[in-house]
């Protein structure tokens, strides 16, 4: 429509002045840009979603070609060919191979150039973008992208957004080319391989909202003139390689929603002005190496709903001045030194959901105040020398999802309140619980997760226990449990949920042999580790077990197991450990289960086996095969003829 308008305005003048205009023809879009875009298609060797189908020279580039848009003067101003293409109702994940042509440098009245998501195009960013001096906006991230940013960019001075993520970008980014872009607004390089010092220069670009340089190998310092920039409301500089510490500056990012410094080498102390960050949601500076204690403003972020400090170095008492950060709802502090009490004042935390202590050197008593937090779904105090004796009863009032209070100290036998509590994660591993194991844990049917290892029970496991038909995970390694195994084997299940991913008995006094038919129920189907080794198991290692398709890990040190390896043992496909020492086991190695492709761990020292070691790629070691008389062949000292 836009066309036959032009046409007929056009062919008007065209009377008047036609050797002018034949020239500066309406139909077609500038010559000069025309052929850039052709060219920037030549170097695309493959287009399978057809991205750039309707760009060919006979059409009008301003009309006719998909994701193209001109200005009234027919010259490109917008290019937008991305991987991500979304329909009415659903999104298209395409990609587009070749290489970027310099030619698109031509371009000269560009504003947006977009080819994100492509994840295909190769090679560098030509220098040749640098003459792109209206470009607004420049989005290459998901590519294959390699080699330095162009120090030509600096001459890009209008440019609002420029994200480059996801590429394979490397060397420094020069401070020149950064404290040019003062129009910057948004500013992506994360998951790249860039490298040295984020520039000082960073400082300049006060328009900056969003900082993402996660993912690099930046090193050196966080340039102290960050706090200039007012505007910012998201700043990433995760996972790098980072020294030095906090700057006192950041406190002055009002702005800030987010800030994530967490897997960096950051050390120091957490500035006391981080209290002027009272815009922010999310903190992360874990996996760093902070120290020294909390500093007591961390009460004043009002907006905080995530803190993530764990795996620091930091130590003194939890400041009570948390209690006052009512937004908050997810607390991760484990594998710190923080010592003294829990504070009451966290009682006063109404939306908080997890609460991870965890690994710390947190003592005294955990404060009934806790009871109030209804919102609770995670508690994880592990770890503490917490000296508990008793969970006290006001536990029952929290409606947990998850509970771990391994190594806390507590003895006993287990509280009877958890029998009427909705649970799925718990873990009281590595604590003093003794006496049976209850038949009301029957009546624990959310559980998914259960981990009562390194304890004292000394029971055979309640019929009840069947019941627990949603469970995929139970370790109760290290007790004095007796009785068969098979009512663990053949506990119910809630199709497709409730199978099997892992058990761990080992260590205990339960009786075998092992049932050839464990495998018949879907409960076991799944299984990807299987360790019951140090029990007095007896019987034969079942054939059955080949049919365990996901099983990775298949530990029975120490059962009294007696016959042959079961050459069907080989179907496993996925097994990676294989540990069967120090048993009565005789007969010779099937060659199928030592060449398993997957298998790195393989133990059968102290058996009766014989015969020859057969051939096998993995690389196992000799003492892997000893103590077995009749053994013999690499790694072991070569077979005699006989
Ligand atoms: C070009 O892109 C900018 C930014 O996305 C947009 O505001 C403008 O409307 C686009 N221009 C045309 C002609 O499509
Ligand atoms: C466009 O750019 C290319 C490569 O950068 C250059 O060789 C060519 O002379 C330019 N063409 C025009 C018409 O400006
Ligand atoms: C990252 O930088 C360090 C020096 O800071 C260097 O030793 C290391 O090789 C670099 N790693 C990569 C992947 O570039
Ligand atoms: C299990 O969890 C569901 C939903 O989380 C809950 O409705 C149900 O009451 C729980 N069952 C038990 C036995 O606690
Ligand atoms: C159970 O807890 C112990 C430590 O208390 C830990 O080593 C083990 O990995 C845990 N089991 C599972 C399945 O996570
Ligand atoms: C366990 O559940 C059964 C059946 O719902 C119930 O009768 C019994 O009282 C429960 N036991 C405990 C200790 O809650
Ligand atoms: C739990 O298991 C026992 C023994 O297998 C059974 O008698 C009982 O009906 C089960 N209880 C529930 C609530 O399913």
């Amino acid at each position: 429509m836009e066309l036959s308008i032009c046409r007929k305005t056009f062919s008007f003048i065209f009377l008047l002045f036609s050797p002018f205009f034949s020239s500066l023809s309406c139909k077609a879009c500038n010559a000069v840009d025309k052929e850039a875009l052709l060219e920037f298609k030549h170097k695309i060797t493959a287009d399978p979603s057809k991205l750039l189908q309707s760009w060919t020279s006979s059409s009008d580039c301003c009309t006719s070609w998909e994701g193209v848009a001109c200005d009234s003067s027919k010259r490109v101003l917008n290019i937008s060919r991305s991987g991500l293409i979304s329909d009415s109702d659903f999104i298209v994940d395409t990609y587009m191979t070749g290489t970027l042509s310099p030619y698109l440098g031509n371009l000269s009245n560009l504003q947006v150039l977009d080819l994100s998501d492509l994840k295909d195009l190769k090679g560098p960013i030509p220098p040749e973008f640098g003459k792109l001096s209206r470009l607004t906006h420049l989005f290459l991230n998901s590519n294959k992208l390699t080699g330095l940013i162009p120090i030509t960019f600096k001459s890009l001075a209008r440019l609002e957004k420029l994200y480059l993520d996801d590429n394979y970008i490397s060397g420094s980014v020069p401070s020149s080319l950064i404290g040019s872009l003062t129009s910057l607004s948004e500013l992506g390089l994360s998951g790249n391989q860039l490298s040295a010092s984020i520039p000082a220069a960073i400082g300049k670009l006060l328009m900056l909202t969003k900082l993402d340089l996660h993912g690099n190998n930046f090193s050196g310092g966080i340039p102290t003139g960050i706090g200039k920039l007012r505007k910012l409301k998201y700043l990433d500089l995760s996972e790098n390689q980072i020294t030095g510490s906090i700057p006192h500056s950041i406190g002055k990012l009002s702005e800030l929603a987010l800030l994530y410094l967490n897997q960096n080498k950051i050390s120091g102390n957490i500035p006391a002005s981080i209290s002027g960050l009272s815009s922010m949601q999310f903190c992360r500076l874990s996996e760093n190496k902070l120290t020294g204690s909390i500093p007591a403003s961390i009460g004043l972020l009002l907006k905080i709903q995530r803190i993530i400090l764990e795996n620091n170095k930091l130590t003194g008492n939890l400041p009570a001045t948390i209690g006052h950060l009512a937004t908050l709802t997810d607390m991760f502090f484990s594998n710190n030194r923080f010592t003294g009490k829990i504070p009451s004042s966290f009682g006063n935390l109404q939306n908080l959901q997890t609460l991870d202590l965890s690994r710390n050197h947190l003592s005294g008593k955990i404060p009934p105040q806790l009871a109030k937090l209804q919102r609770l779904q995670s508690l994880d105090l592990s770890s503490n020398p917490l000296g508990l004796v008793r969970i006290p009863n006001w536990f029952a009032k929290l409606n947990l999802f998850r509970l771990m209070l391994a190594k806390t100290g507590i003895e006993g036998r287990l509280p009877r309140w958890l029998s009427s509590s909705s649970i799925s994660i718990l873990d009281l591993s590595s604590n003093a619980l003794t006496g049976t194991l209850p038949n009301w844990i029957g009546n624990m049917t959310n559980l998914s997760f259960l981990n009562l290892s390194s304890n004292g029970f000394h029971s055979s496991i309640p019929a009840a226990f069947g019941n627990l038909s949603l469970l995929m995970d139970l370790d109760f390694h290290s007790n004095k449990f007796t009785g068969h195994l098979k009512t663990i084997f053949s506990k119910e299940t809630q199709d497709p949920l409730g199978h099997y991913n892992s058990i761990d008995l080992s260590n205990n006094m339960f009786m075998g042999p092992i049932d050839e038919n464990i495998v018949d129920t879907p409960t076991m189907a799944d299984i990807t580790s299987l360790v019951l080794s140090h029990n007095p198991l007896g019987g034969a290692i079942p054939k059955s077990l080949g049919k365990l398709t996901e099983l990775q890990k298949l530990e029975l040190v120490g059962t009294d197991l007696s016959g042959k390896i079961p050459v069907e043992l080989g179907n496993a496909k996925e097994l990676t450990t294989i540990l069967l020492s120090k048993n009565k086991l005789s007969g010779a190695i099937p060659e199928k289960v030592l060449n398993l492709k997957e298998l790195k761990k393989f133990d059968v020292s102290g058996n009766q086996l014989s015969g020859r070691i057969p051939p096998h790629k993995a690389d196992i070691p000799v003492s892997a095969f000893k103590d077995n008389p009749g053994l013999c062949g690499p790694p072991l000292p070569p077979c005699k003829r006989s």
